[in-house]
């Protein structure tokens, strides 16, 4: 029995590995998705004064405003800018990509 799970779980390990490039991490995914392009380096570089400072603010928050932003239910004229791409990121990248911000500098 014991033999037959390892089996089955070194089979499954070997056909995700296999399906695509591994699952980028926070940092990679904040490129990737292009958030640098507007919240700059580590999420503290915004290229406009009106686009907010985000790096080393609570994990919870961020994905919170992520979410609002995705969804719509935080909605103005900056938002929208931002929501255009939200719809191109999964709810477990926004959660990696939280939870590296939270680590940043602020
Ligand atoms: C096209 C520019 C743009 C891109 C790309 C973008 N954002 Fe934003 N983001 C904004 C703007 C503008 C706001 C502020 C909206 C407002 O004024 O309500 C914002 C708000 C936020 C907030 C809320 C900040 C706060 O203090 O409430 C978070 C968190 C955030 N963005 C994360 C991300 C992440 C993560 C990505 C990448 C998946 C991303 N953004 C991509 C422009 C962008």
């Amino acid at each position: 029995m014991r033999i037959t799970i390892s089996v089955i779980a070194f089979a499954v390990l070997v056909v995700s590995s296999a399906s695509g490039p591994a699952l980028a991490d926070g940092a990679g995914l904040y490129v990737e998705k292009s958030c640098i392009a507007c919240h700059g380096a580590n999420g503290n570089k915004p290229v406009m004064d009106a686009y907010p400072r985000i790096g080393g603010q609570s994990e919870m928050y961020i994905l919170a405003q992520m979410t609002d932003i995705k969804t719509g239910a935080r909605s103005n004229s900056h938002s929208l800018a931002m929501k255009n791409i939200m719809g191109n990121v999964s709810d477990s990248e926004m959660a990696e990509i939280a939870g590296w911000l939270s680590k940043q500098a602020q």
